[in-house]
């Protein structure tokens, strides 16, 4: 034990030297002195001024042009769309084509497994008789089935593509050793399948969050890192000087994702009381230092991209990102709350929980200010519909995990109902909606190839926003009434389980909801990556190929 426990001293000692001297070398390389082109990285030659959506139709573009008009801070430039620029982005994409469709085909594989496990479970909880003659389909297996499909399979593989993505966007370089993500998700995927049937086989190690088998947790740890190295050769190598904030959260998530995977594994080494507080310190990090930097990066270059206009305030979007990384790998013991754990530990963690309202109010306010004059462009982007109804949803849930934190409330909202809404909120409304968002943006890119059913893209979004209202309202209402009942001590425990019956049910309507939503939005995925359905008219900036490279399958 001692060994280990020295090991991991070092370890750590190490790690922070590592992020001190990136502290000194982005100082030193200029990276933090926050000119006035910082911002503009993202856009190419003439693009400033000018709205971009491939999602939407030309007709949409014209409204959105004419919804901006005349609030831009940028005078219309000229030049928009250089063929030189489009050549070039289009050379990128046919580097990132790959990796970049692989996981998220292999990500919406998982989340219509996962939806289904959820929706599933949902019943259960008001239909307790419902599917009981096998243990494969009883509670205690499908729920893990169902976070795991949805945190490792969904979220994590969608959030790497899009990462891959704007990693070379951004950087303006092709994907350096693109076949390392390729083979990477393969690596990915086999964990997953292998997780997923050794839970409905039963064989679960029981700790949440970490149920999949322990050599499943090593194939993580090899494939993110697999994954991740062209994205770290892609910043080694780029053609930009300067890092965007985008390309600080998508590089620190994917150095923090594995050492959080790793120390929450070593075998052995935590135990009794200790396991629970290293599971929830992991099991928070997943959520802050993995999903929420991949969600927040995607924001930060999709809201300006789409605009045309940069992001309100440079500054800001780094002091959100130095805020997370101090304040938020120290939360996860607001899950022990009233647990048997050292109170100086607990209260800790309640400091940092309502300490990240510093990045989360910086990450709202300059997204805020970004848009304001602009809200009339959610009706015609629906790019812009998707990550701007995240990032709202990020400032929601951020604000109430703040406040779920004190203990007064959490003595309400703990072991109820409530908690469960939260964490739909969170890796729902904010990071998924972001990634749907994202992938409406990225796909046509990938496969030169419009949405073929406009009418699908506004069903899911209206099936996703409905169906997470309904989940969100009424379990939190449930949830409170649940936690009002069991701390009356003059009620039978059962009033607290009674109580919450109508709105189980409503929670199965919202995950209904949801459920079609991503039936939808997978088939719409599929057309298009087939490139069949009508071909409507050409997003801006696509690229059209010279009539003798039509053969190459442009
Ligand atoms: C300032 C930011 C946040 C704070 C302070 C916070 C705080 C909390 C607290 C206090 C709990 C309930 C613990 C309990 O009583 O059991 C919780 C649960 C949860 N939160 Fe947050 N939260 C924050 C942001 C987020 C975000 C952005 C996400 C999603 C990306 C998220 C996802 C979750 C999930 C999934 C759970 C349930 C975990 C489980 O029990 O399995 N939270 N959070
Ligand atoms: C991408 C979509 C989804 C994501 C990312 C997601 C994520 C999660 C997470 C993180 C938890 C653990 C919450 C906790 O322990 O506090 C959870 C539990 C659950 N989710 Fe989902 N979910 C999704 C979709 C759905 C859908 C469509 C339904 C259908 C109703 C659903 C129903 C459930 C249920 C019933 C639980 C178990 C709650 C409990 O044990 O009390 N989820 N989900």
């Amino acid at each position: 034990m001692l060994p280990t426990v020295s090991l991991l001293l070092a370890f750590t000692f190490l790690v922070s030297i590592a992020g001190l001297f990136v502290l000194i070398w982005s100082i030193s390389s200029g990276q933090l002195s926050m000119g006035p082109e910082a911002p503009k990285v993202i856009f190419d030659k003439g693009e400033l001024g000018h709205p971009e959506d491939p999602a939407g139709s030309q007709a949409q573009l014209a409204s959105l042009e004419s919804a901006l008009q005349g609030s831009q801070r940028y005078p219309h430039a000229r030049g928009l769309g250089q063929p030189e620029d489009i050549e070039e982005r289009a050379e990128l994409d046919r580097v990132a084509r790959q990796p970049v469709l692989y996981l998220t085909l292999s990500s919406l594989l998982w989340l219509i497994v996962g939806s289904v496990a959820g929706l599933i479970v949902s019943i259960k909880f008001h239909a307790p008789d419902w599917l009981v003659d096998s243990a494969a389909w009883g509670f205690g297996r499908l729920r893990p089935v169902h976070l795991n499909a949805v945190i490792y399979g969904w979220i994590s593989m969608v959030g790497m593509g899009v990462s891959l993505w704007l990693s070379s966007r951004i950087l303006k370089t092709p994907l350096r050793g693109a076949r390392w993500a390729v083979w990477g998700t393969h690596l990915w995927n086999v964990g997953v399948l292998v997780g997923i049937v050794s839970l409905l086989l039963g064989y679960s190690t029981g700790v949440e969050w970490l149920e999949f088998p322990t050599f499943v947790d090593g194939l993580f740890v090899i494939a993110g890192a697999m994954i991740g190295i062209p994205i770290l050769k892609t910043i080694q190598d780029r053609k930009v000087h300067h890092l965007y904030v985008s390309i600080w959260y998508i590089g620190a998530a994917f150095v923090w994702f594995p050492v959080l995977f790793l120390v929450a594994n070593i075998p052995g080494l935590h135990i009794g009381v200790q396991h629970a507080i290293i599971n929830w310190w992991f099991a928070h990090n997943v959520l802050g230092l993995w999903l929420t930097p991949l969600g927040l990066a995607a924001a930060y270059y999709f809201i300006p991209k789409i605009l045309g206009k940069p992001i309100h305030s440079y500054q800001l979007s780094l002091l959100g990102f130095w805020g997370l990384a101090l304040f938020y790998s120290q939360v996860g013991l607001h899950h022990l709350i009233g647990g048997p754990v050292p109170t100086w530990l607990v209260t800790l963690s309640i400091v940092s929980s309502v300490m990240m309202v510093v990045p989360v109010i910086s990450v709202a306010v300059n997204h805020h200010m970004t848009m304001i004059g602009h809200f009339r462009a959610l009706r015609h982007s629906p790019t812009l519909a998707f990550v701007v109804t995240g990032a709202m949803m990020y400032t929601l849930v951020s604000v109430q995990g703040s406040l779920q934190s004190l203990r007064s409330i959490n003595t309400v909202t703990h072991f109820t109902h409530a908690t469960v809404a939260h964490a739909h909120l969170g890796v729902y409304g904010f990071v998924s909606f972001i990634m749907f968002g994202s992938l409406y943006f990225i796909l046509p890119r990938l496969t030169r190839w419009e949405w073929p059913f406009p009418r699908l893209i506004q069903a899911h979004y209206g099936l996703a926003l409905s169906g997470i209202l309904v989940y969100f309202v009424f379990l939190s209402i449930g949830g409170v009434l649940q936690g009002l009942k069991m701390l009356d001590a003059s009620a039978p425990f059962q009033d607290s389980v009674l109580v919450t019956h109508p709105y189980l049910i409503a929670r199965s309507v919202g995950g209904a909801l949801m459920t079609l939503g991503h039936i939808i939005f997978a088939y719409h995925v599929l057309v298009l990556v087939k490139r069949s359905g009508p071909m409507r008219d050409r997003p801006r900036f696509a690229y059209r190929p010279q009539p003798q490279q039509r053969g190459a399958g442009a």
